[in-house]
């Protein structure tokens, strides 16, 4: 089995070796337009195989998309990433017209692929993804509810004094600094619900960290961040590959579900080996409700810029 990760950037490439450590195909193949960059990072990679004890090969190929033909899952990071200041939409302009080559040429090679979208602004990418392809829906998963609630769950973890892994928390719709919802009333630690060991104000603190996460990390950094980014794509994959139907939020294209229709949010969702499988209904209070829809606006409003593009 194969997976391509397209970008071999700094998200592209912590996420095939994430996937590599994970052992969840034989062959990644990694690509990337620049010369030499991507085999540059695959021979890295493959020289710490007997370090990190994996047989996957990485490939490196430079915008060869041969290489990369019957991958079951392509990965797609490509496009620029954001510097501080800039939001995660001002992308829009320059990643929407290489989101939308990047899948057509990704299709032509690897037509039953299920594609993960990583590439910023990644609801409206997503969205891109499903309308440029054609393709069933459920084939197309953006991953930033999973990241983001990693945020969350380690921002609790931070605020409560435990670990990260008795945790259960998930963020919903969009991913975007104000657009995302961190379920902070549904978050428990061990079954018991999170609001029981913190204040008020605390949870504030929280829900805002969570939301501003990736802004956070790029005013410290000077560019977006890669290692959650880039784990949280291999761990989507591995629930494609391994059938896990693990129930997290990711960005997939709703069709009533949620009061929403013709957009691509994030929702919880089920996800195995034919990709998203089931939405499922969080039963979500007024007022949550009223945010889902205020941050589906926001969306939106920025998927119009793809018909402005003729994109869509
Ligand atoms: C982030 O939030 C890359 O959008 C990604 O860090």
């Amino acid at each position: 089995m194969k997976i391509t990760v397209v970008g071999a950037g700094a998200v592209g490439a912590t996420c095939a070796e994430n996937i590599a450590r994970k052992q969840l195909v034989e062959e990644v193949v990694l690509l990337d337009i620049k010369e030499g960059f991507a085999e540059g990072k695959a021979m890295d990679m493959n020289q710490c195989a007997t370090l990190n004890g994996y047989d996957t090969k990485i490939i490196g190929s430079t915008n060869d998309y041969n290489a990369t033909a019957d991958s079951s899952v392509v990965v797609i990071t490509s496009g620029i990433p954001r510097k501080p200041g800039m939001t995660r939409e001002e992308l829009i302009g320059t990643n929407a017209g290489i989101v939308s080559t990047v899948t057509e040429n990704i299709l032509k090679h690897s037509p039953d692929a299920i594609l993960i979208v990583i590439s910023n602004p990644m609801d409206t990418m997503t969205y891109l993804s499903v309308k440029s392809s054609g393709l069933p829906k459920e084939r197309v998963i953006g991953m930033g509810g999973i990241l983001d609630s990693s945020r969350f769950k380690f921002r609790l973890s931070e605020a409560i004094g435990c670990s990260p892994n008795d945790l259960q928390g998930v963020v919903i719709g969009g991913h975007g600094d104000t657009t995302m919802i961190p379920l902070i009333n549904h978050a428990t630690y061990n079954s018991t619900p999170v609001t029981n060991f913190l204040t008020p104000e605390q949870q504030e603190h929280v829900v805002k960290e969570t939301m501003v996460g990736g802004a956070t990390l790029t005013k410290l950094i000077g560019t977006s961040a890669w290692y959650a980014p880039g784990a949280a794509g291999a761990f989507l994959a591995e629930s494609i590959v391994r059938d896990q139907k693990k129930l997290f939020p990711c960005c997939v294209y709703l069709d009533g579900e949620y009061g929403q229709s013709d957009i691509c949010i994030g929702v919880p969702v089920i996800v195995g080996k034919n990709g998203w499988e089931k939405i499922v209904d969080y039963k979500l209070s007024d007022s949550q409700q009223t945010q889902f829809n205020e941050s589906a606006d926001a969306v939106r409003k920025m998927n119009s810029v793809l018909s402005e593009m003729s994109l869509v």
